[in-house]
């Protein structure tokens, strides 16, 4: 626990030399031209890294859920924008078809979302259905062998992109949580299309939209899981969608950490490095010791997903503190700057938005606690 193995050490050194010189490099730039990093994905994908955990046979790399998180620790320090299309990749339209697809579906749609052939993506959030998930909207009626979709997803990161979806209907709204269905939906079904994109605070790069179903027959092969059972298979993807927020937070804060660090000891003020005074060792102190905690409850999390332990107070534990942990340091990074980690041309400055997305998505701070405490009274 408290130290790698040669190959996760492999891993993680893989990652963090292709982020460092393929995606740090251009990370400013894709803040400002909101591009979506269409070859930094295929040559992701290249790497292993579309489809980390999924089985070969599968067209994955057939790792862990903790080398998954190593490596996208590392994307995520050079550029959270390109991270969270990683994570969705992986965590959030891979995951749920490994764990609740049948081998014909795995291989129709998970294989390709694994080598990066088609990108992926997850639609459960509708206007009126964000922390209370549960309210979905969206119509599933079936007719004959197809299911009939009706609703608006939105913030669907990856949405503008993406080939496959991972989605949600309700066949009885009245029933809330236990009328949802899974489905697995192409881009290209009749009564697809994606509505409005969204410009965001911060994570550029990546590209969120609305959703938008009308009529969009799915045949009944498409169905992810049991009928009415898509609410479990939702709530399972997102604890270890989780994970793969935490690994993201965590990168953010590493980053956000040693730029405040190495600008401390260059910094001079009242005649001596910044580092030298203690107002700024205090923040400095707090910082390491907040990412060295997230990062042991990220990990811990990891390993225990490793293990087949599929619960999720440890996934909302890691979320929750990690995405907490990513703000405070981006903020701490930001004052040691002063005024310059308020300018545009300092990394910091992105990295306080970027941090900031960390504790809304994938269940706010808010839902992470209610999750938490929910175990913790149970
Ligand atoms: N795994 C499996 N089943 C679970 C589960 C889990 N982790 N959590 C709950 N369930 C089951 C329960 O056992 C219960 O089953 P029964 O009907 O058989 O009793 C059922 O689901 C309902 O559970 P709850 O009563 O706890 O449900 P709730 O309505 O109170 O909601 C919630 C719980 C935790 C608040 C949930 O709605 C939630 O997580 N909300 C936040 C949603 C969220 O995170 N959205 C993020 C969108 S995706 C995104 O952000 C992606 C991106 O852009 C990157």
């Amino acid at each position: 626990m408290f130290d790698l193995s040669e190959d996760h050490r492999a891993i993680r050194d893989m990652a963090r030399d292709f982020a460092r010189s393929e995606i740090m490099p251009g990370a400013g730039e894709r803040d400002k031209s909101h591009i979506f990093p269409k070859e930094i994905f295929d040559q992701l994908a290249e790497l292993g890294l579309m489809g980390v955990f999924v089985p070969e046979e599968y067209g994955g790399s057939g790792l862990d859920i903790f080398s998954y998180v190593l490596a996208l620790e590392e994307i995520c320090y050079a550029d959270a924008g390109v991270g969270v299309t990683m994570s969705v990749q992986n965590s959030l339209a891979g995951w749920p078809v490994l764990a609740f697809g049948t081998h014909e579906q795995k291989l129709k749609y998970l294989a390709p979302m694994a080598t990066g052939e088609k990108i992926g993506c997850y639609a459960l959030t509708e206007p009126e259905a964000g922390s209370d998930a549960g309210a979905q909207r969206t119509k599933a009626t079936r007719d004959g062998d197809d299911y009939v979709l009706d609703g608006t997803k939105m913030w669907i990161t990856n949405g503008p992109n993406a080939d496959i979806c991972v989605t949600y209907g309700n066949m009885d709204v009245e029933a809330r949580h236990r009328g949802v269905c899974a489905f697995i939906v192409e881009a290209d079904m009749d009564g697809y299309s994606v509505g409005k994109i969204e410009e965001k605070m911060g994570i550029h790069c990546s590209s969120t939209s609305e959703l938008v179903f009308e009529g969009l027959r799915v045949p009944s092969d498409n169905l992810l899981g049991e009928e009415r059972g898509g609410f479990k298979v939702a709530m399972a993807t997102l604890d270890g969608g989780r994970i793969g927020i935490a690994a993201q937070a965590l990168g953010i804060a590493q980053r956000a950490y040693d730029l405040a660090v190495q600008y401390a000891k260059e910094r001079k003020t009242f005649g001596k490095p910044i580092a030298n005074h203690q107002a700024i060792q205090w923040k400095i102190a707090d910082m390491r010791t907040r990412i060295e905690a997230a990062r042991l409850l990220t990990h811990k999390a990891a390993w225990l997903k490793d293990q087949g332990h599929l619960g999720s107070l440890e996934c909302s534990m890691a979320k929750l503190y990690a995405s907490e942990c990513a703000n405070f340091c981006a903020y701490e990074a930001v004052q040691i700057f002063g005024g310059y980690g308020y300018s545009q041309e300092y990394e910091v400055e992105r990295l306080y938005r970027d941090a900031r997305i960390t504790t809304l998505y994938e269940g706010t701070s808010e839902i992470q606690r209610l999750v938490i405490a929910k175990n913790a009274l149970r």
